[in-house]
């Protein structure tokens, strides 16, 4: 039986990807960190199932700050893969809280790497790397496109990047990098756009939301959905040689046409919701994000089935959903 090792694995990403190891029959071994309150709420369907949770998912506690933790989670649990998806992962946040985020998403990776090279063996690294990287360079952006980070988190993801490749230059690691531009879904964080404004739309349908405050309307991303994103995390890894991709729909839309779309599916116009406010902004935006995703199309015949529209429709179909149970509590339930 193979065994991944995830960091990061109550997030987005690490939800999805843990269901898509255990679905192909891995065991899966997580870090955790300790908290007072429990973080679990993207995989508590996996705590609720007995057999999983005896047999082949187990969390251990550790930190990706302490080098020594990951040396002996990994000298135990002997992984074939580590995916690193811990990170300090919202950009506007890193501009208030700098040197946490790079602190946190540096030093993550540069200990996991360091793990890997010091235990030996034939360890696969996915390093979770970001389209934030591009930065102001001008879409389409692809895997030979520069890098111009524009935030704290961006500048940390460029060392991650850079390191990984470091360590499989050097030390002949299998560390990939996946240059993921913007993936969302259901379990996306609630800070994050797209998820912000179907979760207002849904509670603005409902009657349990008046208005919906956001930045700046007419930056461009290239939005997919998370879940068809981890299983190239995987290929990655599945492949004869290590590489870096880019991953990507190829579809660039504005946050105003987000908003749009996402009030039209239920019958309002954005236009009489959405206000804006500079809190919200970025000191620095990152206006234009479109991924070219050509050589993970090739290489890895990965490609993306769900697009800008179909991804929005489950998103506010879920939401709507969650709205309707809020109504029907009394209360707002906090997510993510
Ligand atoms: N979060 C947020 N909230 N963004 C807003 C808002 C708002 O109210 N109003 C406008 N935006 C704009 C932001 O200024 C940005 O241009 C765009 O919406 C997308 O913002 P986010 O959803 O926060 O994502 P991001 O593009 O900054 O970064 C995400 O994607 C990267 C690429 O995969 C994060 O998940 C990163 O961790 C990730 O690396």
């Amino acid at each position: 039986m193979k065994k991944a090792l995830i960091t990061g694995v109550t997030g987005q990403d690490g939800a999805y990807l843990l269901q898509l190891l255990l679905d192909k029959g891995y065991e899966v071994h997580a870090i955790k960190r300790r908290t007072s309150t429990f973080p679990t709420a993207r995989i508590d369907n996996i705590y609720q199932d007995k057999e999983l949770i005896e047999q082949r998912f187990f969390a251990h506690y550790g930190d990706i700050h302490d080098g020594m933790s990951l040396i002996s989670a990994i000298h135990k649990i002997e992984p074939d893969e580590i995916y690193n998806l811990a990170a300090q992962s919202h950009v506007r946040v890193s501009f208030e809280n700098p040197v946490a985020t790079v602190i946190d998403n540096i030093s993550g990776t540069i200990n996991i790497l360091e793990a890997i090279r010091q235990v030996g063996g034939n360890i696969r690294f996915y390093q979770a790397s970001s389209s934030e990287m591009f930065g102001s360079t001008p879409p389409p952006q692809n895997e030979k496109s520069p890098f111009n980070p524009c935030s704290p988190y961006a500048c940390s993801k460029v060392f991650g990047y850079y390191q990984t490749i470091n360590y499989r230059q050097s030390f002949n690691i299998f560390a990939c990098n996946g240059i993921l531009f913007n993936h969302e879904s259901p379990l996306r964080g609630e800070t994050f756009v797209t998820r912000k404004v179907t979760r207002a739309v849904g509670r603005i349908k409902m009657g349990i939301q008046d208005k919906l405050t956001m930045g700046n309307l007419d930056a461009k991303r290239d939005w997919g959905y998370a879940k068809e994103y981890v299983e190239v995390m995987w290929l990655m890894l599945q492949n004869s040689v290590p590489d870096d991709y880019v991953i990507a729909t190829g579809e660039m839309h504005s946050v105003r046409e987000l908003c749009d779309f996402a009030f039209g599916l239920v019958g309002l116009n954005y236009s009489d919701y959405v206000k804006t406010d500079e809190y919200y902004y970025r000191p620095k935006e990152v206006d234009c994000l479109c991924g070219d995703s050509k050589k993970a199309r090739e290489i890895l015949g990965w490609q993306p089935k769900v697009k800008f529209k179909d991804l929005i429709e489950l998103m506010v179909e879920a939401d709507l959903k969650l709205a309707a149970e809020e109504k029907k509590l009394g209360r707002f339930i906090a997510m993510y």
